[in-house]
């Protein structure tokens, strides 16, 4: 008998890997769909098989790996200088078991010129070293999630604005939601296979951002800008140097550009990506319940 198509999701416990999860689960049997997990236990509620599958060891994923026809390589969360090895173990694992397809999440966003470029040259060196694998492959560059600031809101409204550096910079924001969709779309459909691409809605400025929300949450926020050395240094003091500069050196690069993209969202998806007014909804309905 026939074999049905296994896939598998690294990251699988975390935000977007357990979001894949459930929205393949509508197009696949939960026996062909597979968890990878470095923390086994916190993917269980998944309702489907889960197997071990650290960054940092390649041996987890020559097992993880068996049997399956495609994997979606969620990005990891490590130092860039780290990040390449990491991602190099998952994709040499896929090439050495039946593995036909690999599917990156990449990240939209400049190589050079600010404080999050490290991160952004790291995943472009793991999208060559897929595009080079012999493997069939897809690529998609996430937006910025919408989620994060609208897990903020209770602090901006302390603030009363969204405070940062994009200037009246665009951004092209999209959720994991939207993003689960097209993955699942790049997974399933072999006719998208060997491009790269964007993955996000419309951009918009942060004071269209606060418009939205204001709009969604019935709050009067204002965007503030604010220089971006005192920005990031504010974000450091706050978070750390990793994830300070991280979080800077996003907002630097919206207001250089580097997020003012076309989306690939409905060539991929056949629906076109949801507004922030509908982002914000699909939030706020999944907060409630
Ligand atoms: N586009 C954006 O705005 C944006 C924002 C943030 C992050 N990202 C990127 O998108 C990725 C997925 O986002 P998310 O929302 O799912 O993040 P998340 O909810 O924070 O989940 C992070 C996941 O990474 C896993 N992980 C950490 N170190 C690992 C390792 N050494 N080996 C295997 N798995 C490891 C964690 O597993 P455990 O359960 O074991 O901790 C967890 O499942 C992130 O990793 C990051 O690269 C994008």
């Amino acid at each position: 008998m026939k074999r049905a198509m296994k896939i598998a999701v690294t990251s699988a416990s975390g935000n977007l890997g357990s979001a894949v999860i459930n929205q393949l689960k509508q197009e696949l049997d939960a026996r062909d769909i597979i968890g990878i997990a470095r923390t086994a236990e916190n993917a269980k509620h998944l309702g489907v098989e889960v197997r071990k599958g650290d960054y940092n060891v390649q041996a987890d994923f020559n097992l993880a790996l068996k049997d399956v026809d495609a994997v979606l390589l969620v990005s990891g969360m490590d130092h860039p200088d780290k990040r390449i090895e990491q991602h190099r173990n998952v994709i040499e694992a896929a090439k050495n078991t039946a593995v036909k397809k690999i599917v990156y999440t990449s990240i939209i966003g400049a190589e050079k010129g600010n404080a999050f470029s490290a991160i952004v040259a790291s995943n472009r060196q793991t999208e060559e070293d897929i595009r080079q694998s012999g493997l069939q492959w897809a690529i998609g560059r996430n937006g910025i999630y919408i989620e994060p600031d609208l897990e903020y809101i209770e602090i901006y409204k302390q603030e009363g604005a969204i405070i940062n550096c994009a200037a009246d910079g665009k951004c092209a924001y999209t959720s994991r939601q939207e993003l689960a969709f097209a993955y699942t779309r790049l997974l399933m459909n072999d006719e998208l296979q060997g491009k790269t691409y964007n993955l996000c809605g419309v951009p918009i400025t942060q004071q269209e951002l606060a418009d939205a929300i204001n709009l969604g949450f019935n709050t009067k926020l204002t965007f503030k800008n604010i220089p971006v050395d005192a920005y990031i240094l504010q974000r450091q003091t706050a978070l750390g140097e990793f994830l300070g500069t991280i979080i800077g050196g996003i907002y630097e690069g919206i207001r250089n550009g580097a997020n003012d993209v076309a989306s690939d969202f409905l060539t991929i998806s056949k629906r076109p990506h949801k507004s922030v007014n509908e982002m914000i909804k699909e939030f706020k309905l999944s907060n409630q319940s």
